[in-house]
């Protein structure tokens, strides 16, 4: 298949884009590299350093023989946007090139506007240009769980859900509640994706990934193909951030009672997930929606995985507790249904407990240039404050 990627240059599109080309897909990688830009402006760095991505093309060519193609763009530029299309011609496109940061989007009014202008406009811009130049493409639109919410039923996999309301039934899309701008910005364009399909008869699959975890990918075998990583309060998920302190001996910065409960997965079962997904793709016209997650976890039971893993080698380190800067449920309920993933054959490799110690002893090399950003970790930005900058 041909495959255009937006936002090949992140840490889930760079190596979903390895593993397409390993497995004998065209790929065209599309970015802006505004994250990189994103996380320094918050004062910190990916704990692993990459390279420019015009070596991490050299580098895939030079170690794995893989030929990417690749342009850089803003895809918010419609007609930047609409020339790739028409240009390349896609069977799949995958849209990750949204800005990805939860507590980056309550920084204040700014960033909240921008996460919401980048990730909706860019999804616009998306629908027209794929109908305008290439209808017949299924697009694999990456949402999050966290569209969801905690609501007290359980989560169906479903765009729609029948309902009876003093009386009268019907149907309506799913109930959604997210927490933070980012996450509100994902419902919108599952809206969007949803109004699109029903009038355009777009083909979508639109995924609610839970937050990944780890370093590598069976195609990450050299330093020079590593993926970003980040770790800081803004732009760390909690089992890579969590994992960074332990290197560093931060005590891990469990938020709240600590038993919120969400949905985890490895980088190397999300990546062979969305594969699945793009070669498996729905009817012609149809809206596909897929849990993506392995495992429910607790944030202390998240804590304790990696306080062991830490403890095998030799790392003493302790869980700390902190007033939670979000808003969010302490206790709920959480049961999500995933039967998509598990349909298409997906049968996840790695549970948390079996890849924590991985993840550390990869960090550690790193740990003089993370220490340099070692004051960016602990929480900082407040959901109950307009103003978080520094
Ligand atoms: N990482 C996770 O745990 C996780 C979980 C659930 C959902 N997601 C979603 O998956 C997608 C990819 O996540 P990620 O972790 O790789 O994030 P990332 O920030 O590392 O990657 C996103 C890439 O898109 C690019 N981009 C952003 N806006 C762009 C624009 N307007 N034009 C061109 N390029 C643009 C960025 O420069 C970046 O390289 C995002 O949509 C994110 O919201 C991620």
């Amino acid at each position: 298949m041909k495959v255009v990627v937006l936002g090949a240059d992140g840490y889930l599109g760079w190596p979903l884009s390895l593993r397409l080309l390993a497995r004998g897909h065209d790929v065209i990688g599309v970015d802006n590299f505004v994250t990189r830009k994103n996380v320094k402006e918050v004062g910190s760095d990916s704990a692993i350093p990459i390279p420019a991505m015009k070596d991490r093309i050299k580098a895939a060519k030079d170690i794995h023989g893989f030929n990417m193609k690749f342009h850089e763009g803003d895809i918010t530029d419609y007609e930047f946007l609409h020339k790739v299309m028409k240009e390349e011609k896609p069977d799949a496109v995958v849209h990750f090139a949204e800005t990805r940061s939860a507590p980056y989007s309550m920084i204040n009014a700014k960033h909240a506007t921008y996460t919401l202008t980048n990730n909706i406009s860019g999804t616009i811009n998306l629908i027209y240009s794929m109908m305008e130049t290439n209808p017949s493409a299924h697009v694999v639109k990456m949402g999050t769980m966290g569209e969801y919410g905690t609501p007290n039923f359980d989560i169906p996999e479903s765009a729609y859900v029948d309902v009876e309301i003093k009386g009268r039934k019907d149907r309506i899309t799913t109930p959604k509640f997210a927490g933070s701008w980012y996450h509100w910005s994902k419902v919108h364009d599952t809206n969007n994706i949803l109004f699109a399909n029903k009038v355009l008869k777009l083909t979508f699959t639109d995924i609610m990934q839970g937050p990944v975890y780890g370093t590598r990918t069976k195609e990450i075998t050299d330093e020079k193909l590593h993926t970003r990583f980040d770790f800081d309060e803004v732009w760390g998920t909690v089992v890579n951030r969590f994992c960074v302190e332990s290197v560093l001996g931060i005590p891990l910065t469990v938020y709240g009672s600590g038993q919120q409960v969400r949905g985890y997965l490895s980088l190397e079962d999300s990546v062979q997930a969305l594969s699945l997904l793009i070669e498996n793709p729905p009817e012609h016209g149809e809206y596909r929606v897929a849990n993506q997650f392995v495992e429910l976890l607790s944030i202390n039971q998240i804590a304790e995985t990696v306080q062991k893993a830490a403890k095998r080698l030799g790392i003493e380190v302790t869980i700390g507790k902190h007033e939670n800067p979000r808003v969010e449920a302490d206790r709920h309920h959480y049961n999500p249904e995933i039967k998509v993933l598990p349909g298409l054959g997906f049968k996840p490799k790695l549970k948390m407990a079996d890849l924590t110690g991985q993840l550390i002893q990869d960090l550690v090399p790193y740990k003089e240039h993370m220490s340099r950003f070692h004051n960016r970790i602990l929480p900082y930005t407040n959901w109950r404050k307009t103003e978080n900058a520094r």
